[in-house]
């Protein structure tokens, strides 16, 4: 058979367009504030503009919430505390929260096209991973509400008070049920700051929380910019920070709560390793390196960004990985064969660009998927870098983008301390057919994850956390209940 040109290879992976409905989705052109219960304007009056980074294009205008609005806030979540949340009964409390998945799984797909359209993350993974598992937390924290003696036996178990919680832009409402749902469970209340950039499904979260009938103020939803948090860091009523973004936004908060009874738990950036040793199954490791950097276009804090590929398979595992990237669909991110929506931001879009300038100046060698970007929203190519070391800004500094280094090794021991030499330590990724292997490495590599065989893997049974600058605290799981409660 004659050997297919570029063009037919490329025919092949050509799709009609599979653009999902967004004829049955319900929003305003104006949000306010979510606070105790009722929809507030904004104590300055002013608001922003959510845009579509897929379009550029506005989708609402959102109320910029100041330290007054969060002090009214605090105080109404301060006042369902008291009077009424960490009263009830365990069991009323969990069906409070049973109601809240169960509304969400009937507005799946609502949110899973809304959220898309406010982040840039393409339909395929909101619809089958974000809506699913932020419904998931829910279901899964509501079984905890009533048995918090048996989830901490022989511990008196007492909740804290008012948790302030700030979440990043990558996965909106998954933050927000990470963050909401044990909160609720352990019976405290909340006070949520969405992203500015992201605030959509959060005050979605909030129509289905006051759909559901939960009493007033026991979830509060502040919307605005960074000063907008920092207003709840600092607010002297709050007992528990919990935060996910930036390592740099992370230090300041800790720095903010030094010597205050203030619980905190980060959860901060990362530069994970994805190792593949030379027995892999290759067509397996390939496609969860791809899964693992350019899933959610690189915009995940436990992204697989630093590749390492043992030295006698590595020619062949970056052919392999050149080959499946030129197959990358990088599009409309309602296209339900998209596989590589927009960058969230304009903004994110200039930083990533900044490290791939930073790549090439290196002296590495980069590879980008030929693909024609779309005309407007922001958009990156698929990019991979080879020839770097250790000590290159690419491998060390979190680019938050579909960005990939390669590098490669000899020995086991060789890439245990590479992967172990960074400032970070949120995840890791193991390639081997050899289960020797996998647990030498697992139990050697500083990264509070460990996926073997696979990437990006997640359930609400399992806890989530990093080592060193990549934060403390766990979520999901018992551990995440555990950050909820007081034991004594
Ligand atoms: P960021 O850390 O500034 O934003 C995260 C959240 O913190 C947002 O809700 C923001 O409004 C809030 N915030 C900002 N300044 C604050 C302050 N002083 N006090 C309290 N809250 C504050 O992250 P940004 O600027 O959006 O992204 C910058 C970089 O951070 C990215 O390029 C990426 O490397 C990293 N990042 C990591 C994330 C993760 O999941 N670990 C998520 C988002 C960003
Ligand atoms: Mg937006």
């Amino acid at each position: 058979m004659a050997k297919k040109t570029e063009k037919e290879i490329k025919n092949i992976w050509t799709y009609d367009p599979a653009p999902e409905s967004s004829d049955h989705i319900q929003l305003k052109d104006k949000y306010d504030l979510y606070i105790d219960g009722k929809w507030v304007k904004p104590e300055s009056g002013k608001y922003y503009d959510t845009s579509n980074p897929a379009s550029t294009k506005k989708i609402a205008s959102i109320a910029y919430g100041n330290d007054k609005d969060v002090d009214k806030a605090v105080r109404a979540a301060r006042k369902a505390y008291k009077n009424v949340w960490s009263k009830m009964e365990p069991s009323e409390r969990a069906k409070y929260i049973f109601r809240i998945a169960r509304i969400m799984q009937e507005r799946a797909r609502e949110l899973a096209v809304i959220e898309c359209m406010d982040s840039g993350k393409v339909i395929r993974e909101a619809r089958d991973v974000d809506v699913p598992l932020a419904c998931n937390h829910f279901f899964y924290y509501a079984g905890w509400a009533d048995k918090l003696e048996y989830a901490f036996p022989n511990q008196k178990v007492e909740s804290i008070g008012v948790a302030g919680q700030i979440i990043p832009w990558n996965f909106p409402l998954l933050m927000a049920a990470w963050k909401i749902a044990p909160a609720l469970a352990a019976g405290n209340t909340v006070v949520l700051k969405p992203a500015e950039t992201t605030p959509l499904t959060a005050l979605k979260l909030a129509e289905i929380i006051h759909e559901a009938g939960l009493p007033a103020g026991v979830v509060n939803v502040v919307t605005g910019f960074g000063d907008t948090g920092a207003a709840i860091v600092n607010h002297h009523d709050i007992d528990k920070i919990a935060f996910t973004g930036s390592t740099g936004v992370g230090k300041l908060i800790q720095r903010a709560v030094a010597g205050t009874n203030k619980r905190v738990t980060l959860e901060l950036g990362g530069k994970s390793a994805n190792i593949i040793l030379d027995d892999a199954p290759l067509d397996q490791a390939v496609e969860g390196i791809v899964n693992g950097i350019f899933f959610n276009q690189g915009h995940v804090c436990c992204a697989g960004s630093r590749l390492f590929v043992q030295e006698n398979v590595a020619d062949r595992v970056i052919q392999m990985l050149k080959a499946r990237m030129e197959t990358l669909v990088v599009g409309d991110p309602l296209d339900k064969n998209t596989d590589i929506g927009a960058i969230n931001s304009k903004e994110q879009l200039a930083t990533i660009n900044k490290y791939i300038e930073i790549g090439k100046k290196e002296g590495a060698d980069m590879y980008q998927s030929h693909i024609n970007l779309p005309k407007s929203g922001y958009y990156c190519a698929p990019t991979l870098f080879t020839n770097m070391s250790q000590s290159s800004v690419i491998v060390k500094e979190e680019i938050f983008g579909p960005v990939l280094t390669i590098q490669t090794f000899r020995t086991i021991d060789e890439v245990i301390q590479k992967a172990n030499n960074t400032e970070y330590g949120l995840a890791a990724g193991v390639w081997t057919s050899n289960g020797a292997r996998i647990f030498n490495l697992t139990t050697k590599l500083k990264a509070g994850v460990v996926w073997a065989n696979t990437y990006n893997r997640f359930d609400p049974v399992s806890p989530f956390g990093g080592y060193k600058e990549s934060g403390f605290g766990r979520e999901g799981g018992l551990h995440g209940l555990k950050s909820y409660v007081k034991l004594s």
